[in-house]
């Protein structure tokens, strides 16, 4: 088998580049280890920045978005039993959808099959080699079982933290940073409308908690866990309670709905880079590259940013025969990529209660809420990163 572009992985940043490269007329295939139906039902990511709504739009995937998602001008920071509200618009000029991460995934594959694509689901990619020469090949083992092989001019691997696209590289050229956190979230789906217009991020002694939401009649709320937990421990009652008491507001204005659970998960939280994120004729892009903890809402944003660019240093490559966008690609990902991680440990470390803070630390933390709530600046570089920062 033959094609230009072998792309390890379907989620969202291996189907949108492979969206985005038959919008340039560059053929690719996508290997897939997992069925369709679980690549449509993965529960993930909920907000989509600003600019990356925009490239949805632009690549013809925005109407389900902008008919069916949210267009959310703000969040809230609750800390102390009191909300403040951050003005995405009046700060930044920006907003943000909310728009899940299943329903891009659901679009980008209906999309990809109707323009003639190739997924190849359920094909697990085994071993990616010769990508010093100018004909590298995946192998991967088909549906059936029998072992095949790819033949690209490009391989982009975008099989997520657990791939083979990273481990790939040759250990002597490759650099990793790495920050494990004592704690995880805890993630419910829930048939209850969400009980605020927009998303709430609280800190409480209690631990971190997040209200989001997928639609005006399911709800998607996180609340902080110790690592390791098993979500056996959090039978519905003993989560609802204990989101309620996280969400408190002093005056008691506020209640949280409660409904059916119809998903619970665990997300660990940790920060991961590999550099660089090329190496002769293989690429990494999105989390087979990068983690970040979901509080900053940056992983999703992250992958689909690595393909735009890949996408665009490909295109110049068969359009004009210039590898200049190819050469720079790894280069100008770090740069945002530094800058999400930044941002996502320091949401992380400000919301969340870390098990061996000090009575000092936690002074701290509530000491930079307070300045967020009374100075505009300090609310607007939040702001900024949150929605996605245009220049990096
Ligand atoms: P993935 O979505 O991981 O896709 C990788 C794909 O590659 C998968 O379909 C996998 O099956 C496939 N694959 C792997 N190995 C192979 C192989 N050898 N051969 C073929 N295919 C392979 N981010 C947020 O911003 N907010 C959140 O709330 C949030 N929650 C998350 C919860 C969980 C449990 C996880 C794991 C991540 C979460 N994230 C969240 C992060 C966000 O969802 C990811 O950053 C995003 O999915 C990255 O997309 P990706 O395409 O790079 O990787
Ligand atoms: C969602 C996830 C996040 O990590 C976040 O910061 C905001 C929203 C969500 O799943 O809706």
């Amino acid at each position: 088998m033959r094609t230009t572009v072998a792309i390890i992985g379907a989620g969202p940043a291996g189907l949108f580049l492979s969206h985005l490269l038959h919008l340039h007329g560059v053929d690719s295939v996508v290997l897939e280890r997992r069925d369709r139906d679980y690549c449509e039902r993965r529960q993930r990511a909920g907000v989509v920045e600003h600019g990356v709504a925009e490239a949805l739009r632009e690549s013809g995937l925005g109407r389900r978005m902008d008919r069916e998602g949210f267009r959310h001008d703000g969040i809230e920071l609750r800390f102390d039993g009191r909300g403040h509200r951050i003005d995405f618009p009046d700060l930044t000029g920006r907003h943000v959808m909310i728009w899940a991460q299943t329903e891009i995934v659901k679009d980008l594959i209906a999309r990809r099959l109707t323009d003639g694509g190739q997924i190849l689901f359920e094909a697990e990619a085994t071993a990616v080699e010769g990508v010093e020469s100018e004909r590298p090949r995946v192998r991967f083992a088909s549906p059936g079982g029998d072992e095949d092989v790819l033949e690209c001019d490009y391989v982009v691997a975008c099989d997520g933290f657990h791939g083979i696209g990273r481990t790939s590289l040759p250990e002597e050229v490759v650099s990793t940073y790495d920050k494990v956190y004592p704690f995880a979230w805890l993630g419910i789906l829930a048939d209850v409308p969400p009980s605020c217009d927009e998303l709430i991020y609280a800190r409480h002694e209690r631990g971190f908690a997040l209200h989001s939401m997928r639609s005006e009649t399911v709800s998607r709320l996180y609340l902080q866990v110790p690592a390791e937990t098993d979500t056996a421990a959090w039978s519905d009652d003993r989560i609802w309670s204990e989101l309620a008491a996280r969400f408190e507001l002093a005056d008691g204005a506020w209640k949280l709905g409660t409904g059916p659970i119809t998903d619970k998960s665990i997300t660990p939280m940790r920060s991961f880079v590999t550099e660089p994120m090329r190496h002769g004729r293989l690429f990494l892009a999105g989390d087979a590259a990068h983690i970040v903890p979901p509080t900053g809402a940056k992983g999703l944003n992250l992958a689909m940013r690595d393909v735009m660019l890949l996408a665009e240093g490909l295109r110049r490559r068969y359009a004009e025969g210039d590898t200049a966008g190819l050469d720079a690609y790894s280069d100008t990902a770090l740069r945002r990529v530094w800058r999400a991680e930044h941002f996502s440990y320091w949401m992380t470390s400000l919301m969340h209660t870390d098990p061996a803070a000090t009575p000092f630390d936690n002074r701290m933390q509530q000491s930079y809420l307070e300045h967020i709530a009374a100075c505009r600046p300090a609310a607007a570089q939040l702001a900024e990163n949150y929605t996605g920062l245009p220049e990096v």
